[in-house]
């Protein structure tokens, strides 16, 4: 076993707090008091959530051959739901305290309400965790229709669509991101368990004799993602459900579990889904949804290997495991440690005062980089403050344009973590943070 990494005791709450303070995070509806386990992302966020699924993007369909992408829709008629099981088991026991009437998930509580402590509870009752809603102006059962409570539903109804118009063959993969919905009991812990979140799924076909190499290949893989980058190795850990536990289309699921302030859990879910979704489609739709392989002469449903990961968890996790403090000069500094692929802003540009001579230089620097970086652009306190008022929100690069630069056309780059500043030419300003960057 390794040991178990060492956190501040407040450093959930000192993240939340940055992520009020410096625009990360909103609570959804705040001027009318907030509306319970929604979130807004402000400037800083968005740019951080966007980067986060770029990297996944980038890792899962730019940079392989083997996988498309697809947007499909969030709202879906019952029919995909009674086929993917959803309808029937897509539950949590639900329970209320008898003593003060909370109402809980009786998984999570191991017998004692987390409210007032009693110890007696209703019967459990299965709880539909779906969404559901009215398509059109006339209500009924034929206008009944769901958000979806996972993207990967509209990847295994467009299988056809996506085999006859990009002739992959089998193994090759679908991937989606976007928004999904689930009326969680308890929603806890900010955007780690929310009822609208964002999800990054990719459903991986492959002939089924070869499916638990493609399982252990994706563990593996999604793992190495993580790890890429920045979260300490320390801080993940895998976890095989057992048999029991598994979903009810599941053959065998592991999670990449992070190391949040609560413990270890959940981040994303490695499943082999076996042939259930692709069969229980086919039988409800009546649509033939298998692989003819020609070479083979061999036609068979092919198995899905699934990582399902959060996007809006998984920057949760990269925000507390970049969050550190360190002293400087007598003086407690707090900074993201954000892989530059996922800071919401990569560069920061300063001029050392307002002049307009200064200014000038400042807006042709921010014209040759905002192209090819996000870039922040601050003219106000002093810049003592306004390096740490960066480093808090993760930006490795701040660039000063002083009165120097108006003789020498060269500014200053300071790095975010070892604050080492450099002198560097306007003009090879591009290629250094292309440098800095790995990028070349
Ligand atoms: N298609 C399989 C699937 O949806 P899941 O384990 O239920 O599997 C995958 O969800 C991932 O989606 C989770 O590992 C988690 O990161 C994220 N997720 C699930 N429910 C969530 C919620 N209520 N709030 C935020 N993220 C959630």
């Amino acid at each position: 076993m390794e040991a178990t990494p060492q956190l501040d005791p407040d450093l959930l709450d000192k993240v939340i707090n940055l992520c009020k303070r410096r625009g990360f995070i909103f609570q959804s509806a705040e001027i009318y008091g907030g509306f319970r386990s929604t979130y807004d992302y402000g400037p800083l966020g968005v740019n951080l959530l966007r980067n986060v699924k770029q990297a996944w993007w980038r890792a899962m369909v730019q940079t392989r051959v083997d996988i498309v992408g697809l947007d499909a829709a969030i709202l879906g008629p019952p029919a995909v739901w009674a086929a993917s099981g959803h309808l029937e088991t897509f539950t949590d026991p639900l329970v209320d305290c008898l003593k003060c009437k909370e109402r809980w998930r009786e998984d999570k509580i191991n017998g004692v309400c987390p409210n007032c402590g009693s110890t007696e509870f209703t019967a459990p009752r299965a709880f539909n965790l779906m969404f559901k809603t009215q398509a059109g102006p006339v209500e009924g059962e034929g206008s009944t229709a769901y958000l979806r409570p996972e993207t990967a539903q509209g990847i295994f109804t467009n299988f056809a669509n996506v085999l006859s118009t990009t002739r992959k063959k089998p193994p090759f993969g679908i991937a989606q991101i976007g928004k999904s919905f689930r009326n969680e009991i308890t929603p806890q812990n900010f955007v780690f368990r929310t009822r609208e979140f964002e999800q990054m799924e990719m459903e991986y076909f492959v002939p089924p004799a070869d499916a638990e190499q493609w399982y252990r290949y994706w563990i593996e893989t999604r793992l190495n993602w993580y790890l890429d980058l920045g979260i300490p190795r320390e801080m993940l850990q895998l976890h095989e459900h057992a048999k029991e536990d598994l979903s009810h289309y599941s053959k065998g699921t592991t999670d990449v579990e992070f190391f949040f302030p609560w413990g270890f859990d959940e981040l994303e879910g490695i499943a082999n889904r076996g042939d259930y979704d692709l069969t229980q489609h086919a039988k409800h739709s009546g649509v033939a949804l298998d692989y003819f392989d020609q070479a083979s002469g061999e036609r068979y449903t092919p198995y899905v290997i699934e990582p399902a990961a959060g996007a809006t968890r998984a920057m949760m996790a990269f925000l507390l495991s970049a969050y550190h403090e360190d002293v400087v000069e007598g003086e407690t500094r707090s900074v993201l440690r954000l892989d530059w692929r996922l800071a919401p802003y990569q560069v920061a540009v300063l001029p050392l005062s307002k002049k307009p001579d200064l200014e000038g230089v400042s807006a042709e620097v921010l014209g040759q980089l905002s192209p090819h970086f996000m870039c922040d652009y601050d003219v106000t306190q002093s810049i003592g403050k306004r390096y740490r008022r960066q480093d808090e929100i993760g930006t490795p690069f701040c660039i000063t344009v002083d009165f120097e630069t108006l003789n020498d056309r060269a500014v200053t780059v300071r790095d975010r973590d070892t604050m080492t500043q450099v002198r560097v030419p306007i003009d090879g300003l591009l290629t250094h943070l292309r440098n800095a960057t790995g990028q070349i």
